[in-house]
């Protein structure tokens, strides 16, 4: 049993932290982000990039081989940390994260892998609570840190609880996601680019209404120097569905698109809007439910860094 063992993990730690508040998700709404509630979207996501998770595993493992708690900071569903755990069997992992329900989902995640006497549980802001779960051989930062508003200072201080010779790792950057071609036969071509353009308004105001948002060039090798760690190997990795494609890749990008069209309405026009609802609705024959044109092309950067 880890040290926080998941059945009773989190809930001992329950007092003084809380849900989270104010942070918005990587998905489209701004202000109060519900996490808990994204926790199927979160999943079907994770699971659906499972090859790409590999991959970043074993750029861990190279670097890496045989750490001995790893903490998963910002867990969300646990998809992750239970293949950490699967994949390093003389390890404990602890998943980290703000909301409750995404520790609850993690821990039964876990049950179900078998690996539940090595994961466990604690809710916790992030980063001052990550000193509450003590030092790490090897720090998971997976699409987390850009949900807190001064990134420098969090890298600081998940660096201050590597243990020495620890490893961080930091997943955040790459290209922006391709599911459908250029043209699909409904509204104009290039959806996806003008989609890509929405987002980044969205992600700039997702950010500055963060708490204690600071604008940061996002160098990220830079940050990890600056956070005093060393031998930063960054490396893009690729995730390759093409068409056709499983039930679960076609319900994932289903929800991406169904987040969208909930959540870029200020940024898209009538027409994007009219195809975006017609892409949603299963009773179209052109839909996401039904074209055979629909893949998943995704390029994510893994940014490794050691604690001397
Ligand atoms: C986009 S999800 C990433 C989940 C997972 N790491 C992955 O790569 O699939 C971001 C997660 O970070 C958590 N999170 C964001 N900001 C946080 C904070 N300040 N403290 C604790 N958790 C936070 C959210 O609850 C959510 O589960």
């Amino acid at each position: 049993m880890g040290e926080h063992g998941h059945g009773q993990g989190h809930g001992a730690h329950r007092d003084g932290h809380g849900e989270r508040g104010g942070h918005s998700g990587h998905g489209h709404d701004h202000g109060q982000a519900d996490w808990g509630a994204m926790s199927g979207m979160l999943e079907r996501r994770a699971e659906a990039y499972a090859p790409m998770t590999a991959d970043f595993i074993g750029q861990l493992r190279a670097a890496h081989p045989d750490p001995r708690r790893i903490v998963d900071a910002g867990s969300g569903p646990g998809v992750i940390t239970c293949a950490l755990a699967e994949a390093f069997p003389d390890a404990q992992v602890v998943a980290v994260d703000g909301a409750e329900a995404l520790l609850d989902a993690t821990a039964a995640r876990a049950e179900r892998a078998g690996v539940a006497d090595r994961v466990s549980t604690h809710l916790a802001e992030l980063p001052e609570g990550l000193a509450e779960v003590g030092q790490a051989d090897v720090i998971w930062l997976g699409m987390a840190l850009h949900h807190i508003g001064d990134q420098g200072a969090a890298l600081a201080e998940f660096a201050r609880q590597l243990a020495p010779g620890g490893t961080l790792v930091l997943v955040e950057g790459g290209l922006p996601v391709r599911y459908l071609p250029r043209a699909i036969g409904i509204g104009r071509p290039g959806l996806q680019a003008r989609l890509d353009a929405a987002h980044e308004n969205w992600f700039e105001t997702m950010r500055a209404d963060l708490p204690g948002a600071k604008d940061e060039v996002e160098d990220w090798g830079a940050l990890l120097t600056a956070a005093g760690l060393t031998h930063v190997e960054s490396r893009t990795h690729l995730l390759d569905l093409p068409a056709p494609v499983s039930g679960q890749v076609r319900a994932h990008v289903t929800d991406v698109l169904d987040r969208k069209r909930g959540g870029l309405d200020d940024d898209i026009d009538a027409d994007d809007a009219a195809t975006l609802d017609r892409l949603l609705d299963p009773e179209d024959p052109a839909s996401l439910h039904h074209r055979p044109d629909v893949f998943l092309l995704a390029a994510q950067t893994v940014h490794l860094a050691k604690k001397p």
